[in-house]
Parts: C-alpha cells; structure tokens; sequence
C-alpha cells in the first residue's frame, strides 16, 4: 500500500493538452466588466434617494402595501411586506406603473405562502411598526433615511437599506437617436444603458437599463454561508477586495478553485449563523445576479468617552444587485438551522424521494463506446464483486448528437442492451442536451420548429447558436407547451429504444453555446412571453431538468420516482432530483474543494448532490484516485466520471491492491444505505440535508463554524475522507463537550470537544458513530441495490455517556410513489435506554412489508460484559440468545438473530 501513496503531494496526471484549448479564462467576465455592477457601485453610499409615502399605507390581508417615491425622479414604487406562517418575512419592491410588465421569477415558488395578519402601528410619522404572533416578531419602516428593521422578540436582526443601497432602474423608453448629442451617446454607451459589449459581443439592451439592488445589514452575523455554486470555501469571504460573487449559470470547464466567479446553477440563499441564532435571505431573482459581502467580526475597540475599550459587535453588510426583474425577497428568521430548512422547503420545496438505485454506485464516461464496451464494464464489476447499480452513455451513443437518438452502428439494440442490465436489475442512463442539432430530417428539429418550441433571437427567428452538434437551436423550456411538449417525448412509444429502466442526464443546460458570450446564450434572446433571456437565464436547466423529470414521471402514468441528473439548476431544482457539480480536475485541490462545494449545495436545498469521482479532466494517479473513491462513497450522489480524453479508469485497472480498496469503499456504502435512504425520507419531510457542516449539528459551537473537511451524515456519522496525498494521519475535531465517538471500524471511542490527529492508511476513510445514535446497515452491499430486498439488516447502537441511543429507519418499495399514493412505508424507531433496546412501529399503515430481518446488533461502548442477551417479540416470551463480548474495544455484539425489521421486539442486555 505504501508504494501507491506519493510523498511529496506532486500530483502527475497528464500533461495539460489533455484539457481542451479553451481560449483562456478571460472568456468569461469578471465584476468591472459588468455593467449594472460598475452603475449600482457608483451610487453614492449613505442617504437613499427613496422614501416611503406613510399615508398611501393599506393593510390588507395580503400583508402592508405602501409606495416610496424615488426623491430625485419622482417616480414611485410599490413596496410590498408580509409574514408567512412559520417566521418568514417577504418583501416586495416594484414599479407602481411600469411601462412595461417587469420579470417576477414565476413557477419556482412552490405556491402562495400563507400569511400571518399583520398589526400597523404608526409611532409617529416617521415610522411605522408592523408586528405579527402578538408582537413577538416586528418589522419598523423609517421614512428618512428609508430602512425596514426585522426584529425578534424586540432585537433587531435584520435592517434593509441600511446603507442606502436600494435601487431600481426604471424602465423607460430608448433614447431618441436622433436627438441625443454624440456625447451622451458616449456616456450612455459606456454605462452599458442600452448596448454592452464584451469582447466580439454586443448584448443590445431593448428595454434599457433594469437592474435592481438592495443592501441588508444582519446584525450580530459574521458567518455567511450558501449561494452556490462557486468553487470556494464553505464560509462565504468578505468581498471588499476581489470583488462580488457571481449568479450566473456557465459552463465553464475545469473551473478556477476559490473562485468568486459564478458556475453552472445559482442558488440565491444565504444563511447566516451566530451562537444563538440561524437566519437565511433569499433573494429570488433568476437575471445575473452578484453579491458583496462585507463582515465584521466582534472586535474590541477604545471607546474615546469612556477610559475603557468597548466592544463592537459583529455583523454582515450584504449588497444584491441583479441586472432585472424585480426586488423580491425573504427574510428567513429561523431560529435553529433546521427551522431554516423547513422554511426555505416551505417555499421552493422538498427534495424529491429519488429512487433507491440512484443511491448506489454510478459508473460513467465520455463514453462508453458501444454495446460490448457497456456489457464488458458490468461484467467486470461482476468479475470484480463491485457492486453497482447505473451505467450511463454520454452523447457519443446518439446519431450525431441528436439527442433521442441512438448510433445503431454502436448500439444496434438499445431495448436488448437494457434487458440485459435489467435482468441483472441494473440501470441504463443517457444523457438529453437542450441544444438541438439544426437538421430538418431530424424529427424532433422539424417537430420543434413547426411548433415554435425554440427561444428566438432578437429578430424573431429561431435563435442559431453551437453546441456539440454544430448549428443548434435551443428548446424554450420556460414555455409550458414546450415542456409537456418535450416531456412527452420521453414516453415510451415516442423514445425508440427506450424501456422503463432508462433515466435521464440534462447537461450543458446552463445553456452552453459555444459561440456565444461567456459560452451561453446572448441575454437579448426572447423566450416565450417575449420574455429576452436577460430575465431567466438562471432558470434555464431549473426547466429543463423539471420537463426532464415530468417526462419519466408520466411515462409510467405517474407511478415511478423519476431520476434525472442535471448541470444547471435554481432555487427549487431539488424538486426534481440531482445535481453534480461538472467539470473538475483529477487533483488533490479539486477532490479538497469537492466537500465545501456539496455542503453548501446541501444547505441550499439540494440535497442530492454530487461531483465526479476521479475528476473529469486528466488521469488521477492510483492514489488519488482511492481517496476520491473513499470520499465519493460518503457523499449523497456517488459517480464516478471521466472526460473523453483520459484513460480508462474502471475501479480495476490499477492493479489488486487499488481494486481491494476502492470495492471496500463502494461495498461499504452499499451496506450503509439502508441510512442514506432514511436520511433522504428525511429531507423530503423536514428539509434537513443528509449531508450537513458541522455547524448545522452542533451550531453552539464555534470551532466547527468554518470546518470544511469533515462533515456530517445525518446526525450520527462524522466523515473525515482524507484528501491529501502520502499522509498518515488526519486531525479530527471531534464536536460536542462531552460527547463520545466510536470509529466504525475500530469501535475506538474518542470524546467530543477534542482535536484528535487519527491514524489513517490508504484503504481507511475514517467515519465515527456519534454516542447516542442507531444506524441500520445491510449485512452485506449484495451485487446493486436490489439484491438488498431480501438481505438482512444490522443495526449499530451507538452508547452516549447516559448509556442510551435512538435512530430511525426508513422502508418502502425503493422506486414507486406508493410510499405517498398508497401509504406503503414503513417508519421503524429503534431506541436503547436501561438495557433494553426497544424496536417499534413510529409510523407504519402496515401496508408495507418487509421481507428482511434484523439479523445482528452489535453495541459499541459497552463498559461490562453482561450475564445474558435476551430477545423478545412482542407477546412472546423473553429468551436467551448467544453472544460474543470484546473487552477491549467495549463491543457487544449479538448474531443470529431473526427479528423482522418492521416488527416490534425487544432486546435486553442483563
Ligand atoms: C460536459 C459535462 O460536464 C461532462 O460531464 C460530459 O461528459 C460532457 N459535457 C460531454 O457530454
């Protein structure tokens, strides 16, 4: 093993030619090349130039309407506040009477939140109090300077406009060409008003200028987390050098580390935690969008009245700015950081149940290139024992790139090829791009423009742009006659060579357009609605991949879960199922960065998250190629995926020793998904992601508020994977004062409140067991996740210092909505409190059945070895069962057993 691992942390790949030719970076912008950022960073800071109107106050039950008027044009505003049950503020700020209807983010709300009534009090004429659950929760408008304070339970949390930094470009109409002198048109020209330009690219403005910004001071908060996606740390950083974070989708490969410059998907939600307190802004607007963040830690400074020094609190100045649409945004006021989930679900919505394969082990490449290839790479997992459940085809198995199709000299019998994988109950996944090849006997082409399903350019016609087919047209997903339209051509009688075992991959969804500026489609674009792209672009794969996921939803006339993976995605993407995180590289930073990326996906929502295993570009070395293997297994998607280029990288090729430990891994995850699966009916019930910082599990504790190598799955297992070549041991913090910690492997116990440096070797990625906790395993990882139906359970309980533990586990069919049309699931608690560790029934209509047992239970942290074991089912009568005690390691440990898993028994230890 010594001999894989490097020394000096090199990395040796291949050489960069391996990555395509990609003009440099600077085909993408940054901050002071964009317009509405260099306008909005202009205005003077300090005094707002909008005041609100007190008398046009109406209170209805639509929450506190009332206008502000812009002091130097006059032009007036509608500003718009409420409460929504479950201690969420929205406010609303728009033109009161555009020229034209402004863009307001349509279909990514899960419905019309429900309101609280709110009480208005005007204090005095300058400012107006509205409170709501009897005044625990308050919001106080100040007319000059203009501001909007959240505060709870009489402290403020929030203030909007702190700064003075609203603003709302109205819209207008074009200048008079012909009028306006040569200088203005200059002026106006460089100010980016009507037309923008960026290197060939001329982006021409029909509305003019329509950015909107506000700024919101969140006091007593110096760590920010979320917005993704950006390859950066978990704590968001202060922006006062370097510039805003970037929201706006792009394709952008091998993408730059710690980088503020945005990615493929945009989740517009920050949290923000301090000791006794979560809160989270979400600012729902799909235009690009950027954020500066500018955080001051609690510092003590000389007061100059008093001879002593005083302390300044912390606090987080935020400044949104987006290119259009309109200020629309919610203050999520928590407390906890599990209310923040539930509240920003309660809006955008759950992630969705995905079915259990997708949980398993992905294999993909670009490409697997053909028939014999597919069925060599399963067989060798066979040959292997790996277990897997998906291969999945990249788009060299369509003709041509054209998507739906199938290249029948490769692949000349799709439907034998998934009956083959299917006997075997394993899954095919092929990829569907949004771009569609321009070629009129291509059927879906000529169906899609007859039908005018394309975006249109500026002009009206189909809008052409190049994508991996050469000339392509783009599909209008934001239009709901394409959707259904698109969706309905994943039936099976419409998709040839489609069976019910084939599932989905959306890619380049950002859109990518190769010609096109920064690598996507030119913002003057119009979609349906006559909506320009400007509007949406965020939303862009968010419609893909909902059309996407509908389309598999309907082919089985609404019984099974859909699996649909995609590169782009919004706000509210978790509906519809998977998210990776594109292009990385195989090296030691981008498997590093791999774990803050997935965090902050997870707290914004979407939960099933993954990157790919090995990295996309370049070869990894042995090493490297392990540890990403041991981590890829602790994270919810796990796939492993590589770019056209490398070489081949099934989990084999590297020789007995490498294959040994990547099939521990991958074996290991199979036999812990029975607690993945619970961790997923979990975020589809209370939004808590199955993979969570540190922070979130133990958030009165700063030492975890920026850790970002370790994380949490679920609320018992800390994941340290280790991501640095030739290291031979890792620092662990153990949370939790007081707490204990067993390794799962070794059962050693380690207390929490500590720093611990771990003993590691290469085939150990160290996982501990949180004292006080159940996890349910398989007994064995079986050869895909089918094979684990019939396969017993075991369950490890975990002691904390009281000698007690809970934990749940989650049951139903593993693919259809039976679980929610029908009720078939079943919910079983098992909790372990004086000796007796008590299965029962927390939630079960008795309408699932299961067909496994709980065949062993092993204790860890167990102080004396006890005189007897006994099992009971309930009503029948307690007996004796065998069992093995190791002093050392504290490890009680009972085999044999035959207790159904979703019956009530009991076990005692004497
Ligand atoms: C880009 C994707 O990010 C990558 O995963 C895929 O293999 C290629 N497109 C080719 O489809």
């Amino acid at each position: 093993m010594e001999g894989l691992m490097s020394r000096g942390g090199e990395a040796p790949g291949t050489p960069d030619s391996v990555i395509p030719e990609n003009e440099g970076k600077e085909k993408f912008k940054k901050y002071n090349h964009i317009a509405f950022y260099r306008r909005q960073k202009e205005l003077q800071q300090g005094s707002s130039y909008y005041r609100p109107l007190m008398d046009t106050l109406e209170m209805s039950e639509r929450g506190a309407e009332l206008e502000l008027i812009h002091t130097e044009t006059e032009v007036r505003f509608l500003l718009c506040v409420c409460a929504i049950q479950g201690r969420v503020v929205r406010v609303k700020i728009n033109e009161l009477q555009p020229i034209r209807a402004r863009y307001e983010v349509p279909d990514v709300l899960i419905g019309e939140p429900v309101r609280e009534r709110l009480s208005a009090e005007k204090a005095d004429k300058d400012t107006l109090r509205l409170s709501w659950s009897n005044g625990q929760y308050q919001m106080r408008i100040t007319r000059s300077p203009f501001q909007l304070e959240v505060l709870c339970g009489g402290e403020v949390m929030v203030t909007l406009n702190s700064q003075g930094r609203l603003c709302f470009e109205t819209l207008r109409d074009p200048p008079d060409k012909g009028s306006s002198q040569k200088g203005e048109q200059d002026d106006e020209d460089s100010a980016g008003l009507w037309k923008e330009t960026f290197r060939q690219f001329i982006d021409i403005k029909a509305n003019g200028p329509s950015s909107v910004g506000l700024d919101f001071t969140l006091h007593g908060f110096s760590n920010v987390y979320g917005i993704p996606e950006h390859a950066d740390t978990l704590l968001l950083k202060d922006t006062s050098s370097g510039g805003p974070y970037r929201l706006y989708n792009l394709d952008v490969f091998a993408y730059d580390i710690h980088s503020k410059l945005g990615l493929y998907g945009s989740v517009p939600l920050l949290l923000a935690h301090k000791l006794e307190r979560t809160i989270g802004i979400f600012w729902l607007n799909a235009s690009e969008t950027l954020l500066d963040i500018s955080t001051v830690s609690e510092n003590l400074v000389a007061s100059p009245s008093l001879a002593k020094r005083r302390k300044l609190p912390s606090q987080t100045e935020l400044h949104w700015m987006s290119e259009s649409g309109i200020i629309d945004t919610f203050i999520l006021l928590g407390p906890s950081p599990s209310d923040i989930f539930t509240q920003y679900a309660g809006l955008t919505g759950w992630q969705a149940l995905p079915p259990l394969f997708s949980l398993g082990y992905n294999q993909c490449r670009w490409n697997y290139k053909d028939e014999a290839d597919v069925r060599a790479v399963d067989q060798g997992f066979d040959r292997h024992h790996i277990p897997y459940d998906v291969i999945w085809l990249d788009i060299e198995h369509t003709q041509g790139k054209r998507y739906f199709t199938w290249d029948r000299q490769l692949f000349p019998d799709p439907p034998g090829l998934q009956c083959y994988l299917q006997d075997k109950k394993r899954k095919l996944v092929v990829i569907s791009d949004p771009h569609i090849k321009i070629d009129p006997e291509y059927s879906l082409y000529a169906e899609a423009k007859n039908c005018g399903h394309f975006v249109k350019d500026r002009e009206g016609n189909p809008y052409e742009g190049s994508c991996w087919p050469g000339p392509c047209c783009y599909l209008d997903f934001s239009n709901p006659k394409t959707r259904d339209w698109y969706s309905s051509k994943f039936a099976l009688d419409n998709y040839e060579g489609s069976t019910d075992s084939l599932f989905v991959w959306n890619d380049m969804n950002e859109p990518s357009v190769f010609d096109g500026p920064e690598q996507t489609m030119p913002k003057d674009a119009v979609h349906y609605g006559g909506w320009e792209h400007r509007e949406l672009h965020n939303l862009y794969g968010f419609y893909q991949h909902w059309a996407t996921a509908e389309g598999l939803t309907w082919r089985s006339g609404g019984t099974e879960r859909p699996f649909v993976l995609t590169r782009s995605f919004f706000a509210g993407s978790q509906r519809f199922g998977a998210v990776w995180t594109g292009d990385n590289v195989a090296t030691w930073d981008y498997l590093k960065i791999s774990i803050p990326m997935l965090l902050t996906l997870s707290i914004t929502g979407i939960s099933f998250c993954g990157v790919d295993v090995g990295g996309f570009f370049h070869d990894p070395e042995p090493e490297l190629l392990v540890r990403w293997y041991q981590a890829g297994a602790l994270q919810p998607f796990f796939r492993g995926h590589s770019a056209m280029q490398t070489k081949r990288r099934e989990p084999w090729i590297f020789g007995e020793e490498v294959t040994t430990i990547i099939r521990a891994a991958i074996s290991q995850r199979y036999c812990l998904l029975p607690y993945w699966y619970t961790l997923f009916h979990q975020a589809q019930l209370s939004a808590k992601p199955p993979m969570r910082p540190l922070w979130v599990e133990f958030p009165k504790e700063p030492q975890t508020f920026a850790v970002e190598d370790q994380y949490m799955i679920g609320s018992a297992l800390l994941a340290c994977p280790v991501t640095d070549p030739g290291v031979k041991e890792v620092k662990v913090l153990f949370p939790g004062c007081g707490e204990y910690w067993y390794d799962v492997h070794s059962s050693q116990i380690f207390r929490g409140g500590r720093t611990v440096n771990v003993s590691v070797t290469l085939d150990s990625a160290p996982v501990f067991q949180r004292g006080g906790t159940v996890v349910p395993r398989k007994k064995e990882a079986g050869t895909c996740t089918a094979d684990q139906n019939s396969m017993p359970f075991s369950l490890t309980v975990a002691l904390d210092p009281k000698g007690s533990a809970v934990g749940d586990l989650y049951m139903d069919d593993g693919h259809s909505f039976n679980y929610t049309d029908k009720k078939e699931f079943a919910l079983q608690r098992f909790t372990f409190f004086n000796g007796k560790l008590l299965s029962s029934c927390s939630d079960n209509t008795g309408k699932f059945e299961s067909r496994c047992s709980v065949e062993c239970v092993q204790w860890m942290g167990v102080r004396e070895r006890p005189s007897a074991v006994t099992a009971q089912l309930s009503g029948d009568r307690a007996e004796n069962v065998p069992f093995t005690y190791e002093e050392k390691r504290s490890l009680l440990t009972v085999k044999g057993l035959k207790l159904g898993a979703v019956q009530n028994w009991q076990l005692e230890i004497k």
